[in-house]
């Protein structure tokens, strides 16, 4: 029986009936009664459970005992067309083999409605709930369409690293990579750690960003885009920060600001629209489950303009509303989420990218505007999210760049090899990250960042 190919269950729920067929997957429930058993079967294919008849004539119970909620089975039997309601093809089974049992005393997911935290515990099996079966087959989806849309339109994927000695973002919220002794640091004649015995010759760490290193594509390639994991050690325990999290990064050659906003714009528009058209079965579980506008949600913003607004524009909105925020607003402050949020959901009512960003608050790479005092940032806002792309146009004049580094009093020595592209056929460009889970986060409609990532990597949590 072990020899036959097995058929996964998403096709066959849109086959034909009569075929033999050989099944493999996880039980989700049996009932039935002395003469019948059902068995709910899914194997990761599709969200929907394929029924699996047991005449008991050709079974012993002494066979379908080990058949448990969790249990790995395979079933070779024919496909049949169902009597009862709630699915068209069902499967009348010949012969069983059990994999794996699943002790009913001990097996975590043994019924239904557990709580997102409760799952996070058991984040090894929580792959096996309904609910994570469609996020994390989203999630699939949305990384393919990813790569589609830019290979479509001539960009190319630019691998950037991810162990680096550069601080893209200057956040200085790094965890650093060192085969250095920590009980034997060596130090040179100034007792500082002496890096040049360390593994890479210099301190290094996990990026924060592939932008710096994407841009030394975009001047050469033209369009190119990054897609990887990113690291930032805040200590941030939001339901929208990961200290590990994945990063789709274009940057383009002879772009300004007003190209990137589009191409953002036409980017998320693309993505949502290719989760409705190709998920429609997870994200109607997850729109029935949990959050009743979801569907609606995703629909209006693949039809709606996004709003394109100047970050004093909005401050002066926040400000006039009468709102009083946790974190107080005025020209210069950081936009938190529910500064975002409200500008987003109670103002304008649709998504919201907001421009010209005070320089203070903003990196040393975003070009600067006449004034002074602005650069030309550019972030999106969406709705339940506050950010989720965060962008700009870069200085590409090498005085102009070197001011700033100084002004910022950063190390200008380990940017050589930057500086270099603005010292050596410099051209206008920009380019934006859009944060990948944050994406996921407003396709699913889940409200945790940890729960559309499949290990998620957090303050004090990364076992395995
Ligand atoms: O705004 P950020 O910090 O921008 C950059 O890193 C630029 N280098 C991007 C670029 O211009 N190429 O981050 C970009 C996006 C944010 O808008 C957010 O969606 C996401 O990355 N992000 C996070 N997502 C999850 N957890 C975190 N700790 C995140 N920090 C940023
Ligand atoms: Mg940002």
């Amino acid at each position: 029986m072990e020899s036959g190919k097995r058929i996964k269950i998403a096709q066959l729920l849109k086959s034909e009936p009569g075929i033999s067929t050989l099944v493999k997957g996880w039980v989700r429930t049996k009932r039935g009664n002395k003469n019948v058993a059902f068995v709910a079967l899914n194997d990761g294919s599709t969200v929907n459970n394929i029924q699996i008849v047991f005449d008991m004539t050709r079974f012993t119970e002494e066979q379908l005992k080990p058949v448990t909620t969790g249990a790995c089975i395979a079933v070779e039997g024919t496909l049949t067309a169902s009597p009862g309601g709630g699915q068209s093809v069902e499967i009348l089974a010949e012969q069983l083999l059990v994999y794996g049992t699943a002790d009913a005393d001990t097996y975590p997911l043994q019924k239904k409605g557990h709580s997102m935290e409760f799952l996070r515990e058991i984040g090894h099996l929580r792959p096996r709930t309904n609910t994570f079966g469609c996020v994390f087959r989203i999630r699939h989806a949305m990384a393919f369409a990813i790569h589609k849309f830019f290979n479509d339109k001539g960009f190319f994927y630019l691998h950037t690293p991810i162990v680096t000695a550069s601080d893209a973002e200057g956040a200085g919220a790094m965890f650093q990579v060192t085969t250095l002794d920590l009980n034997n640091i060596p130090r040179d004649e100034n007792n500082k750690i002496d890096y040049t015995q360390d593994f890479f010759g210099r301190a290094s760490n996990l990026t924060v960003s592939g932008q710096l290193e994407g841009e030394l594509g975009a001047m050469a390639l033209g369009e190119i885009y990054t897609f990887g994991p990113t690291f930032r050690a805040e200590n941030s325990n939001t339901p929208r920060h990961l200290a590990e999290f994945w990063m789709i990064e274009p940057e383009m050659a002879f772009y300004e600001i007003k190209d990137n906003m589009d191409l953002a714009e036409e980017f998320i528009k693309y993505l949502v629209k290719y989760a409705i058209d190709n998920c429609s079965d997870d994200l109607k579980f997850l729109n029935d489950m949990f959050d009743k506008e979801l569907l609606e949600r995703l629909q209006s913003v693949v039809e709606t303009d996004f709003v394109r607004l100047s970050y004093t524009e909005g401050v002066e909105i926040l400000m006039n509303s009468g709102v009083k925020f946790e974190f107080p607003v005025y020209w210069g402050a950081d936009l938190q989420s529910e500064h975002e949020r409200y500008l987003v959901e109670k103002h304008f009512k649709r998504p919201v990218i907001l421009t010209d960003y005070p320089k203070e608050i903003k990196a040393f790479y975003m070009k600067q505007n006449e004034d002074g005092k602005t650069v030309r940032a550019m972030d999106v806002l969406f709705p339940k999210i506050g950010e989720i792309i965060g962008g700009s146009q870069r200085e590409e004049s090498l005085e102009k760049l070197e001011a700033r580094i100084q002004e910022m009093g950063m190390e200008k020595d380990g940017m050589w090899w930057y500086l270099d592209t603005r010292r050596f056929g410099t051209a206008p460009h920009s380019g934006f990250g859009l944060g990948f889970e944050r994406l996921l986060l407003f396709v699913t409609g889940m409200s945790n960042i940890r729960d559309v990532i499949p290990f998620p990597r957090t303050p004090k949590n990364a076992e395995f």
